[in-house]
């Protein structure tokens, strides 16, 4: 018996060690993308064109990757609650014009300022629960000039095991199946425009993720 539990408490610290390692901007950009065999988010950006991209609200920037992708807007806030990730995203991207990021939770305030047009949930609402995470899509679907939000996170998948087992060791102690991150949405008063598997890179498909177009919903 304590040798059970001793292998438990082992487990946990090694899990706990690992999950601190993927936080570390250069292991989260660098040592990730290669474990997992190619990263490529830009399919995810592209949901974002024209008039949504002009004022963009990033909800758990990180260090800032959608500023690798998107180009033409004339604002763009990244807001995280990871001091770490903020500086990273600051020292790469916060000298460009019309960015800002801000080291905190989303307020109200954020959406009353900037009035977003486009909203990037990048890998957040994996770390959400079902409150928070619909706390965070009703605040973000106030912007009256909202256009489009998209969301990417990892995913359950039947059958998958490697995916599954990435998935099982995030951080994010929320990842769900494809159903319920679209059910997440509507309870948020949002309507699933587009809802798919997207490969982390056209050819890798063992690992996959969720992504989302949510629009306002529309008065029937
Ligand atoms: C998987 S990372 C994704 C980072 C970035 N969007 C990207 O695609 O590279 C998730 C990020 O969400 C941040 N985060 C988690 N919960 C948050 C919350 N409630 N508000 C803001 N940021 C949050 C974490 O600190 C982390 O940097």
């Amino acid at each position: 018996m304590p040798i059970v539990s001793f292998d438990a408490k082992l487990r946990d610290r090694m899990l706990g060690l690992y999950r601190k390692l993927l936080g570390h901007p250069f292991v989260y950009d660098q040592v990730r993308p290669r474990v997992v065999g190619g990263i490529d988010m830009g399919p995810l950006y592209r949901g974002l064109d024209g008039e949504a991209a002009r004022s963009v609200l990033d909800v758990g920037c990180g260090t800032g990757d959608a500023l690798n992708h998107l180009s033409g807007y004339e604002r763009y806030l990244g807001i995280d609650t990871d001091p770490i990730a903020i500086a990273a995203a600051r020292a790469r991207h916060g000298a460009k014009p019309n960015v800002r990021f801000e080291e905190r939770l989303l307020e109200e305030r954020d959406i009353d300022e900037l009035a977003p047009t486009g909203v990037v949930l990048a890998g957040v609402l994996h770390h959400l629960d079902n409150d928070a995470g619909e706390a965070v899509l009703r605040l973000a679907a106030k912007s009256p000039r909202l256009v489009r939000i998209v969301t990417s996170d990892i995913v359950f998948l039947p059958g998958m095991v490697f995916n599954n087992v990435l998935a099982m060791m995030d951080r994010g102690r929320y990842c769900r199946h494809p159903d319920a991150y679209a059910a997440l949405a509507r309870r948020a008063g949002l309507e699933v425009e587009r809802g798919e598997l997207m490969r982390s890179s056209p050819d890798n498909e063992r690992v996959q993720y969720y992504v989302m177009s949510l629009r306002p919903r529309r008065p029937a």
